[in-house]
């Protein structure tokens, strides 16, 4: 793909990598990715604002062919997926300078074993002049990681945000104008990127605020051009107040645990609480991090596996624990055979959540109505408990 123009001397360059259905070899990417790249040129200097994967490199320095110098490389986040072709850029425009955050700098070094000397460091809200644009660096630690910063072309009121807003999408269209689709998927990557970073979030939308924001060009997917938009779903998503949903990541080798969360999740229903299951030998996890983020309460269930939780649901409540959603409680359900201990391992593997433990219901072998009776009182319980917490 060539470069496309965004504004007057501003364009995008990268990858649309249609075909990539695994990020970090565990995010599904069930609608591919991009790796979004812009080259801002001032009447002085140039600056380009990240770069590509490393898989991009030939078609990344293809594009750049025919810009005669570069002056700037903005390295706005050292992860491998925008900074990876920094070292062919920066062989072909020796003089080139990497502009880095002062945490990018080691980043960089120990990652693309970028000479020292070729990294100049910007303070927080430090400005570089290109002639006729301005481009204001703005820290936004964790999103993604620790050293990540944004970067504001104060003329054209456009935020460069790289991973900060972005979403898992590979399409031809730049923008963000089917809204419905870019919602989900940008749900997607918050859930799976940066929900663990929640409050550090807030702190940088805050950060953003006194900013005029036509535009965000993020580093992966499509570019906004109605930013009240995304910026308004991060708020929804980083709120604390989750909403009335029970999420129940399950397994069934036998189907005594299906018939609890069938039981739990009809008797859900009838008390008006929103109630999505997973089963998870064949689920997308992205589809539970995304039901995550709004869920009060996490129920596990799990049939017992050498006194254990079945390994796909250790995985799944491992996963949940890392990505440190805003759930308000959690149980464990659940059949076994002689001897359990699931509860227990299931509180250890989310020990990171600050949740209030309801107590679990667990079934020795095919649940009858003592069990279901039991199910229907913890069904109550949730239901009590979202709405002494306002939930509706
Ligand atoms: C490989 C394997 C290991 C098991 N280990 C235990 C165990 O350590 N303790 C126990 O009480 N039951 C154990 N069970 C029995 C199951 O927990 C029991 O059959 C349960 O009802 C299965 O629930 P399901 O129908 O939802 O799969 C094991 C079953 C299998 C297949
Ligand atoms: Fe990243
Ligand atoms: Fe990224």
């Amino acid at each position: 793909m060539k470069p496309r123009p965004l504004r007057d001397n501003i364009y995008w360059l990268g990858a649309v990598d249609w075909d990539r259905r695994l990020f970090d070899s565990l995010i599904p990417l069930p609608d591919g990715t991009s790796y979004n790249a812009y080259l801002v040129r001032g009447r002085e200097k140039t600056a380009l604002v990240d770069t590509a994967d490393p898989a991009f490199e030939t078609m990344f320095m293809d594009q750049l062919k025919g810009i005669g110098s570069i002056d700037y490389v903005i390295s706005q986040h050292g992860e491998q997926d925008h900074s990876g072709a920094i070292p062919a850029v920066l062989c072909r425009y020796p003089d080139a300078k990497v502009v880095a955050s002062s945490k990018a700098k080691e980043l960089l070094i120990a990652h693309l074993n970028i000479e020292e000397k070729k990294i100049v460091t910007v303070e927080d809200g430090q400005q570089i002049d290109l002639g006729g644009y301005t481009l204001q660096f703005i820290y936004t630690p964790w999103v993604h990681w620790p050293e990540t910063m944004c970067t504001y072309v104060k003329e054209e009121k456009l935020l460069f945000s790289c991973d900060f807003f972005g979403s898992h999408i590979a399409s031809s269209s730049l923008y963000a104008d089917d809204e419905a689709m870019v919602y989900q998927a940008a749900k997607r990557y918050y859930a799976e990127i940066m929900m663990p970073f929640r409050s550090i979030i807030k702190n940088n939308i805050q950060k953003l605020e006194p900013l005029e924001i036509e535009m965000i060009a993020p580093s992966h997917g499509a570019v906004y051009r109605n930013p009240g938009f995304i910026i308004d779903a991060y708020r929804e998503w980083i709120s604390d107040t989750p909403k009335n949903l029970v999420v129940i990541p399950y397994i069934s080798m036998h189907g005594s645990t299906k018939k609890m969360v069938e039981h739990l999740v009809a008797s859900l229903t009838e008390h008006s609480v929103a109630v999505k299951q997973f089963e998870l030998s064949g689920t997308d996890l992205g589809t539970l991090a995304i039901s995550l983020v709004d869920a009060a309460t996490l129920v596990v269930a799990t049939p017992t596996v050498h006194m254990a939780p079945h390994p796909l649901v250790s995985y799944a409540a491992g996963l949940a624990n890392a990505l440190h959603p805003k759930v308000k409680f959690a149980t464990v359900i659940g059949s076994y055979g002689w001897s359990t201990k699931v509860a227990q391992r299931i509180a250890e593997q989310t020990s990171a959540l600050k949740v209030t433990i309801i107590d679990p219901v667990l079934c020795k072998g095919n649940p009858g109505s003592d069990t279901f009776a039991k199910i229907d009182q913890l069904a109550d319980s949730i239901a009590v408990k979202h709405k002494e917490a306002g939930l509706d």
